[in-house]
Protein backbone atom coordinates (compact mmCIF):
# COMPACT_ATOMS: atom_id res chain seq x y z
CA UNK A 1 0.00 0.00 0.00
CA UNK A 2 2.96 2.52 0.89
CA UNK A 3 6.32 2.84 -1.68
CA UNK A 4 8.99 1.95 -0.96
CA UNK A 5 10.03 5.66 0.09
CA UNK A 6 7.40 6.17 2.25
CA UNK A 7 8.48 2.87 4.33
CA UNK A 8 11.70 4.16 4.87
CA UNK A 9 10.73 7.92 5.51
CA UNK A 10 8.65 6.31 7.93
CA UNK A 11 10.84 3.99 9.69
CA UNK A 12 13.81 6.22 9.46
CA UNK A 13 11.99 9.86 10.02
CA UNK A 14 14.32 12.67 10.06
CA UNK A 15 14.65 15.86 12.27
CA UNK A 16 12.27 14.38 14.51
CA UNK A 17 11.89 16.97 17.68
CA UNK A 18 11.64 19.62 18.95
CA UNK A 19 13.35 22.92 18.59
CA UNK A 20 13.24 24.96 21.80
CA UNK A 21 14.19 28.30 21.12
CA UNK A 22 12.32 27.60 17.44
CA UNK A 23 11.59 31.27 15.38
CA UNK A 24 8.50 29.81 14.14
CA UNK A 25 6.08 27.03 15.17
CA UNK A 26 3.54 26.06 12.89
CA UNK A 27 0.37 23.23 13.65
CA UNK A 28 -1.73 21.26 11.55
CA UNK A 29 -4.54 18.88 12.62
CA UNK A 30 -6.33 16.57 10.88
CA UNK A 31 -9.96 16.64 12.64
CA UNK A 32 -10.66 13.79 10.58
CA UNK A 33 -8.68 11.14 11.91
CA UNK A 34 -7.02 13.70 14.66
CA UNK A 35 -3.59 13.21 13.23
CA UNK A 36 -1.35 16.48 14.12
CA UNK A 37 1.58 18.10 12.76
CA UNK A 38 3.75 20.73 14.50
CA UNK A 39 6.95 22.17 12.95
CA UNK A 40 9.39 24.35 14.22
CA UNK A 41 12.11 26.27 12.24
CA UNK A 42 15.22 27.97 13.09
CA UNK A 43 16.08 30.97 10.17
CA UNK A 44 19.10 32.78 10.13
CA UNK A 45 20.09 35.17 7.39
CA UNK A 46 16.59 34.59 5.68
CA UNK A 47 17.78 30.89 5.18
CA UNK A 48 15.93 28.00 7.07
CA UNK A 49 19.45 26.57 9.16
CA UNK A 50 17.33 23.77 11.04
CA UNK A 51 13.64 22.37 10.31
CA UNK A 52 12.34 19.19 13.34
CA UNK A 53 8.78 17.98 13.50
CA UNK A 54 6.87 16.23 15.72
CA UNK A 55 3.88 14.40 14.37
CA UNK A 56 1.40 12.13 16.06
CA UNK A 57 -0.49 9.99 13.46
CA UNK A 58 -0.08 7.31 11.20
CA UNK A 59 2.82 6.22 8.89
CA UNK A 60 2.10 8.45 6.07
CA UNK A 61 1.69 11.59 8.27
CA UNK A 62 5.06 10.69 9.82
CA UNK A 63 6.92 10.23 5.97
CA UNK A 64 5.17 13.62 5.01
CA UNK A 65 6.34 15.60 7.96
CA UNK A 66 10.05 13.86 7.38
CA UNK A 67 10.43 14.55 3.83
CA UNK A 68 9.30 18.11 3.90
CA UNK A 69 11.69 18.48 6.98
CA UNK A 70 14.47 17.49 4.29
CA UNK A 71 12.95 19.49 1.60
CA UNK A 72 12.94 23.03 3.48
CA UNK A 73 16.28 22.16 5.13
CA UNK A 74 18.68 24.89 3.67
CA UNK A 75 16.46 26.37 1.93
CA UNK A 76 15.31 30.43 1.47
CA UNK A 77 12.36 31.44 2.90
CA UNK A 78 10.93 32.01 -0.38
CA UNK A 79 12.46 28.34 -1.75
CA UNK A 80 10.47 26.68 1.50
CA UNK A 81 7.18 28.71 0.47
CA UNK A 82 7.27 27.18 -2.55
CA UNK A 83 7.01 23.44 -1.36
CA UNK A 84 3.98 22.12 -2.11
CA UNK A 85 1.83 19.05 -0.82
CA UNK A 86 1.54 17.98 -4.12
CA UNK A 87 5.61 18.15 -4.53
CA UNK A 88 5.88 16.32 -1.55
CA UNK A 89 3.33 13.51 -2.89
CA UNK A 90 5.57 12.84 -5.72
CA UNK A 91 8.67 13.18 -3.72
CA UNK A 92 7.40 10.21 -1.81
CA UNK A 93 6.64 8.25 -4.79
CA UNK A 94 3.13 8.68 -4.27
CA UNK A 95 0.62 7.93 -1.92
CA UNK A 96 -2.20 5.98 -1.03
CA UNK A 97 -5.19 8.05 -2.71
CA UNK A 98 -7.72 7.56 0.65
CA UNK A 99 -4.02 9.25 2.25
CA UNK A 100 -3.56 11.71 0.10
CA UNK A 101 -6.12 14.34 1.33
CA UNK A 102 -5.45 13.41 5.09
CA UNK A 103 -1.83 12.71 5.54
CA UNK A 104 -0.68 15.82 3.09
CA UNK A 105 -0.24 18.61 4.84
CA UNK A 106 3.55 19.03 5.90
CA UNK A 107 3.96 21.69 3.26
CA UNK A 108 0.83 23.83 5.10
CA UNK A 109 2.82 23.13 8.80
CA UNK A 110 6.29 24.20 7.57
CA UNK A 111 4.24 27.61 5.70
CA UNK A 112 2.19 27.99 8.86
CA UNK A 113 5.69 28.06 10.26
CA UNK A 114 7.63 30.41 7.98
CA UNK A 115 4.11 32.57 8.93
CA UNK A 116 4.67 32.63 12.38
CA UNK A 117 8.25 33.59 11.97
CA UNK A 118 7.09 36.42 9.77
CA UNK A 119 4.42 37.37 12.01
CA UNK A 120 7.35 37.71 14.51
CA UNK A 121 10.25 39.19 12.63
CA UNK A 122 7.32 42.07 11.67
CA UNK A 123 6.91 42.17 15.49
CA UNK A 124 10.38 42.79 16.52
CA UNK A 125 10.95 44.90 13.97
CA UNK A 126 8.26 47.28 14.75
CA UNK A 127 9.46 47.49 18.74
CA UNK A 128 12.51 48.04 17.84
CA UNK A 129 12.10 51.03 15.39
CA UNK A 130 9.15 52.27 18.04
CA UNK A 131 11.42 54.42 20.09
CA UNK A 132 15.48 55.74 19.65
CA UNK A 133 17.21 58.31 22.02
CA UNK A 134 17.43 61.19 19.53
CA UNK A 135 21.25 61.46 21.03
CA UNK A 136 22.44 58.79 21.16
CA UNK A 137 19.64 56.78 19.18
CA UNK A 138 19.95 53.73 20.93
CA UNK A 139 16.34 51.93 21.52
CA UNK A 140 14.12 53.79 24.69
CA UNK A 141 11.30 51.96 26.31
CA UNK A 142 7.82 53.88 24.90
CA UNK A 143 7.04 56.91 27.73
CA UNK A 144 10.79 56.94 29.31
CA UNK A 145 12.29 60.60 29.16
CA UNK A 146 15.69 60.17 30.05
CA UNK A 147 18.05 57.77 28.20
CA UNK A 148 20.74 55.71 30.39
CA UNK A 149 23.38 54.84 28.31
CA UNK A 150 23.74 58.79 27.30
CA UNK A 151 22.85 60.30 30.38
CA UNK A 152 20.41 63.01 29.27
CA UNK A 153 16.42 63.58 29.95
CA UNK A 154 14.37 63.54 26.09
CA UNK A 155 11.56 65.43 25.83
CA UNK A 156 8.61 63.11 25.07
CA UNK A 157 5.52 64.19 22.68
CA UNK A 158 2.67 64.87 24.98
CA UNK A 159 0.30 63.06 22.90
CA UNK A 160 2.39 59.87 21.48
CA UNK A 161 5.00 59.86 23.90
CA UNK A 162 7.55 59.20 21.45
CA UNK A 163 10.87 61.00 22.00
CA UNK A 164 10.95 64.31 20.30
CA UNK A 165 14.16 65.49 18.20
CA UNK A 166 15.73 68.70 19.76
CA UNK A 167 14.21 71.98 19.30
CA UNK A 168 11.18 70.26 17.51
CA UNK A 169 8.42 71.89 17.04
CA UNK A 170 5.98 68.99 15.46
CA UNK A 171 5.99 65.53 16.35
CA UNK A 172 7.18 63.57 13.48
CA UNK A 173 5.60 60.71 14.86
CA UNK A 174 2.19 61.67 15.16
CA UNK A 175 2.49 65.36 13.80
CA UNK A 176 1.17 67.11 16.88
CA UNK A 177 2.12 70.89 17.37
CA UNK A 178 4.19 70.94 20.45
CA UNK A 179 3.56 74.34 21.62
CA UNK A 180 -0.12 74.36 20.76
FE1 LIG B 1 -2.86 9.65 9.15
FE2 LIG B 1 -5.10 10.70 8.56
S1 LIG B 1 -4.74 8.70 9.16
S2 LIG B 1 -3.19 11.60 8.50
Amino acid sequence: MYSEKVMEHFRNPRNVGEIPDADGIGEVGNPVCGDMMTFYIKVKDGVLTDVKFKTFGCGAAIAVSSMVSELAKGKTIEEALQITNDQVARELGGLPPNKLHCSNLGADALHAAIADYLRKQKEKDKKSAECHCPYCHKPLPLGVNFCQPCGVAIALCPKCKKPLPKNAEICPECGVNINS
